[in-house]
């Protein structure tokens, strides 16, 4: 485990400067694993801090999208916005509350699992805002676009707006205990799942079927009930391979080491 910022060093050659020895290699360890290894799981608590400001350099980079923000460089070399937000143009917001630290979270875990990995999962307790808020309208179209499945349990609780139950209690947030200090906005779980390069015995499922589909002259035809129904049975089926494939790889190392054989049961001499 290293200490780290998980939102920095993935990309950039440069990083900060670390002139403790020890501190130096806990740096160039966590460096080397956002580099070079093959992550299929991000699971968080992110930090819950909504005016964390203006990001800086790449952690810009990754509220940029959401925000559907362009940069060029002006005379000077520093990046600025060129052009409307697609916010604005598109959904006609102008104030966006997209500098809350959560958003970035969620949007390297999109990158690095939603579009760069072959297929992985990524689960994150977190501000509940963006489901509804009028700021995520393309945090969330993105995020439906690169992942296949999405499980959200909302565990409300929003004491800013005073969030009521049904039953017309106060509904606390699940970090509450009672003092009325601590975190007040509503909180939601939520998995991301994503499969689309998934392969099977060399096989990517998904893609597969749906090249299969395209070759049958159902090209261009939307899907039909019964067929969406098919392609989401088959993402939430490699989806729960994907979470049971370390315990049935060794059940089946253990079963396989205890197999009969063929001459256990006679069947062979
Ligand atoms: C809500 S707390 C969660 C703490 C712990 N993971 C848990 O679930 O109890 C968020 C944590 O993220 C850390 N944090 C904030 N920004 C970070 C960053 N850029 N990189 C890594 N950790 C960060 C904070 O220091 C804080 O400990």
């Amino acid at each position: 485990m290293f200490l780290t910022n998980a939102l920095t060093g993935w990309d950039d050659p440069a990083q900060i400067k670390v002139n403790f020895p020890e501190l130096r290699e806990e740096h160039e360890l966590a460096r080397h694993v956002k580099r070079d290894a093959r992550i299929i799981v991000v699971l968080g608590n992110p930090p819950y801090n909504r005016f964390a400001g203006a990001a800086i350099a790449e952690e810009a980079d990754l509220v940029d999208h959401y925000k559907g923000i362009r940069r060029r460089p002006d005379r000077k070399g520093k990046a600025r916005q060129a052009g409307e937000s697609l916010l604005y143009t598109r959904w006609g917001i102008r104030k966006q509350l997209l500098d809350d630290l959560y958003i970035r979270f969620f949007r390297l875990a999109e990158t690095r699992i939603g579009e760069k990995a072959e297929y992985g999962i990524v689960s994150f307790i977190s501000n509940s805002s963006y489901l509804t808020g009028r700021s995520h309208p393309i945090m969330r179209e993105s995020l439906l676009t690169n992942f296949h499945e999405i499980w959200i349990d909302n565990t409300h609780g929003n004491r800013i707006a005073s969030e009521r139950t049904p039953w017309g209690d106060s509904c606390e947030t699940i970090f509450s205990f009672g003092t009325g200090f601590g975190n007040k906005v509503g909180t939601c779980i939520t998995t991301f799942v994503a499969v689309w390069r998934y392969e099977l015995g060399g096989y990517p499922v998904i893609k597969k079927w749906l090249g299969y589909r395209h070759a049958g002259r159902a090209a261009g035809r939307p899907l039909t009930l019964p067929d969406a129904r098919h392609l989401r049975s088959m993402v939430q089926r490699l989806a729960a391979l994907l979470v049971l494939q370390e315990q049935m790889d060794a059940l089946y190392e253990k079963t396989a080491a205890e197999a009969f054989t063929a001459e256990d049961l006679g069947l062979r001499s």
